[in-house]
């Protein structure tokens, strides 16, 4: 059998290929199918002539989403080069199709969620999520190819990471767990083991928030890495996004010009990235009007004004300590901020990268887990990494749906996820 996408290779052949019916329209003697596969979309042209009555009928009554083959050759259309279509020998169908929900005209956003399931056949669902699979492939490459070894981490954990205002509880045979918000603790245990790892999975946090950015359930790929400085870290993160972007403009092509994609902006991102520290960032954005002070968290306005000034992502490095985690590392230089920073992504997408320098001063850190309220008992393997042979070291988590959505154009997080889990949606 033959997919769609190779059938450059078998032009002037008779092939066999299997599917669903995306849509047909007829005009006398002949009947034109679009069948897709999963690999591509494909017009196949049923002629009265070469098919008997039987057969010509029944290419004229297939309704939407019928699955069915068809057997014919292989020609290149003249007038675009690359598109392939297929002279109808045979036809036969697997599974009828009645009233498919999803129909070419539009429908509300709830309807769809709702039939997510259906949904995905859609040609931009496709476009999108195989936009997603080529960036989990790019970060695979890319790490591997740096030295970095996948070491993952649970889905379970003992204790937050993140926060406590967005965990998500669960009864661990009588005794409380919970979901986890991020694999970097555990990373940091495999990097004293392992030098660079990565982990790469689901997590979970429980945003009260609807925004067009947040997911409930998202995946993040989390590097890290021993002996790797703060500046370093931001290079890494640089290039891991720079080989992203270039890998879909390369290899996605298709899915860009069926989601319409103006790729200006992703054709701009080559390293180096602008950086900025967060003090620069709060002076922007008070220029700009917003209330925000030193000290104070960017909400989504402010990263959009600092967004707005740059043509490719902009690194904002080294915000105060109070308004991130416990286990970023203290600046020597001004112990009020942390060696760290959030890379925020061009047209309006938001943060797509964390990352940090870890600290490693037991004290400091000992000191943070009680600041944060934090339970002490929780952390106790954690702090063993500052006991046993502490290190210098940082990574930083990307995620998988943010970067999906800026690439792919998506106007929410949603579509960049196959089965999104909203505040207001699990199902199916
Ligand atoms: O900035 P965050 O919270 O960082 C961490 O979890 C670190 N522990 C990572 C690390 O250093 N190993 O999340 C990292 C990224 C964000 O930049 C964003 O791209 C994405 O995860 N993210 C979300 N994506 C979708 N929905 C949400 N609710 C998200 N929250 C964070
Ligand atoms: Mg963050």
């Amino acid at each position: 059998m033959v997919t769609i996408s190779e059938l450059g290779k078998h032009v002037g052949e008779d092939v066999k290929i299997s599917g669903w019916l995306h849509n047909s329209r007829s005009s006398g003697k002949l009947v034109f199918l679009v069948i897709r596969d999963g690999t591509g979309f494909c017009q196949c042209v049923a002629f009265q002539g070469n098919l008997s009555p039987e057969q010509f009928k029944l290419a004229g009554d297939l309704t939407q989403e019928t699955s069915f083959f068809v057997v014919g050759t292989v020609k290149e259309n003249p007038k675009q080069k690359g598109i392939f279509e297929i002279d109808v020998k045979q036809i036969e169908k697997y599974g009828d199709s009645v009233d498919f929900p999803i129909s070419p005209k539009e429908h509300g956003v709830g309807f769809l969620m709702s039939n997510r399931h259906l949904w995905l056949r859609s040609q931009k669902q496709w476009a999108t999520l195989r936009i997603r699979a080529r960036i989990v492939k790019s970060i695979r490459d890319f790490l591997d190819s740096e030295g970095f070894i996948n070491v993952d981490a649970p889905c379970i954990t003992p204790s937050s990471c993140e926060g406590t205002t967005t965990l998500f509880e669960l009864d661990y045979f009588g005794k409380p767990a919970f979901l986890s918000q991020s694999g970097q603790l555990y990373n940091e245990a495999a990097a004293a083991a392992f030098g660079k790892v990565y982990c790469l999975g689901p997590v979970f946090r429980a945003e009260k928030s609807k925004t067009r950015r947040h997911l409930i359930e998202f995946w993040q790929v989390e590097p890290e890495a021993a002996f790797v400085l703060h500046e370093e870290n931001m290079k890494i993160q640089e290039r891991l996004v720079e080989r992203i972007v270039k890998d879909a403009l390369h290899d996605c092509e298709t899915e860009l010009k069926v989601l319409e994609r103006d790729t200006t902006v992703l054709q701009h991102v080559v390293t180096p990235f602008p950086r900025i520290t967060y003090t620069e960032a709060v002076k922007i954005c008070q220029q700009e009007g917003s209330s925000i002070e030193w000290g104070g968290d960017f909400g989504a306005p402010d990263e959009s004004i600092v967004s707005s000034k740059f043509d490719r992502p902009v690194m904002i490095e080294k915000y105060p300590a109070q308004v991130k985690a416990f286990y970023m590392k203290q600046d020597p230089e001004d112990p009020r901020v942390v060696l760290c920073d959030d890379m925020i992504a061009p047209e309006d997408v938001g943060e797509i990268i964390g990352g940090s320098q870890r600290e490693d001063n037991l004290d400091i850190l000992l000191k943070k887990i009680t600041d944060h309220n934090l339970p002490r008992e929780m952390f106790d393997w954690y702090l063993d990494l500052r006991k046993y042979g502490t290190f210098p070291h940082s990574g930083f988590g990307l995620g998988i749906e943010r970067a999906t959505s800026w690439i792919a154009g998506s106007q929410h997080i949603r579509e960049a996820s196959p089965f999104p889990r909203l505040l207001d949606h699990n199902y199916p």
